[in-house]
């Protein structure tokens, strides 16, 4: 019974690191989540966390919630929100989940890791008081029933907060010219997410997704993130300079595995459409900037 136990064990270990290493970058399941999960994202996982901190001038959180008990992150990643959320809340309990077991063992003490898809059933005892979810386009086939799940677990009076950047490319100035390679890259990556049958920009429909799975007091606010330093205004000229090191930091890696396994591309075509994309979005005169979007709203 004891071996049986450990046999057991030993495989679920060895299947939750068995990534998938492709084009030199690892992932957890390319087919599941086309996003690498190595260092190398992880790292930008932190950048991208200083950037939402900044966009948001310092809040963990956008919604009017003041209490907190049991909360749980989903897609916690690298785990950075959950542990900061910890450390200012000592007298909650935080769960971050995730597909991949990439987070530090060392964290606080009322924060907990777990890994586990919760596009399956969930399976926590008990409810939650605030659930949070960021940069979770492109995770989900079908975006709207975890909304509907978090609803289910949610106290009455309580939040579900998510935020997401989305990829697509807007400008106010009329300096992206309609024919832009970087206009055809975001329709391209949306077709093969789509064809994937996990979409990346699920946030242009989070009111939406709220509104139907029954919160109330809903809020989306839209911020921009401009794509290098071209703004004039000192807070967007910081968050252009993350953004422009993010996106360049992700380009190639979600280009490759959405555009060759989605449209059936070749790595070649690939590495041309990223070069010309590149080029566009270190380009100043090009005054684009990428929505970030945070919904919240709550359980009546
Ligand atoms: C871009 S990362 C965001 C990390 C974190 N929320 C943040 O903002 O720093 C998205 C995370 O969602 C996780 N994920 C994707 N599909 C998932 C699923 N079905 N269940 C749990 N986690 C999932 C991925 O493994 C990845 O770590």
């Amino acid at each position: 019974m004891v071996t049986r136990s450990v046999c057991f064990l030993l495989l679920t270990v060895t299947l939750l690191m068995a990534y998938r290493t492709k084009n030199g970058r690892t992932y957890h399941d390319p087919s599941r989540y086309p996003w690498p999960n190595d260092k190398q994202e992880q790292q930008r996982q932190v950048m991208l966390h200083e950037q939402c901190l900044i966009s948001n001038d310092g809040q963990l959180v956008c919604c009017p919630q003041e209490r907190y008990q049991r909360v749980l992150d989903i897609g916690t990643g690298t785990g950075i929100w959950a542990m900061e959320f910890a450390d200012k809340h000592p007298g909650a309990t935080v769960i971050g989940v995730d597909l991949s077991p990439i987070q530090p063992q060392w964290v606080p003490l009322n924060c907990n890791f777990e890994i586990d898809n919760v596009e399956l059933e969930w399976t926590w005892s008990g409810d939650f008081d605030f659930i949070h979810g960021r940069m979770l386009g492109g995770c989900f086939e079908d975006p709207a029933s975890i909304f509907n799940k978090s609803f289910e677990k949610l106290k009455r009076g309580s939040y579900l907060e998510v935020a997401d950047v989305l990829l697509i490319p807007k400008c106010d100035d009329g300096t992206l010219r309609p024919d832009s390679q970087l206009l055809r890259w975001a329709g391209l990556l949306a077709k093969a997410a789509d064809k994937m049958g996990r979409p990346i920009n699920p946030a242009s429909r989070y009111e939406q997704m709220l509104a139907k799975a029954g919160f109330e007091d809903i809020k989306v606010i839209e911020a921009k993130w401009p794509s290098n330093r071209w703004a004039k205004d000192q807070k967007l000229r910081v968050l252009g300079y993350l953004n422009s090191k993010t996106l360049q930091e992700e380009l190639e890696a979600i280009s490759m595995a959405l555009l060759t396994r989605g449209l059936g591309w070749g790595s070649f075509e690939v590495n041309v459409l990223c070069a010309y994309v590149r080029r566009e979005l270190m380009n100043p005169n090009i005054h684009v900037y990428f929505p970030f979007i945070t919904a919240y709203g709550k359980k009546p």
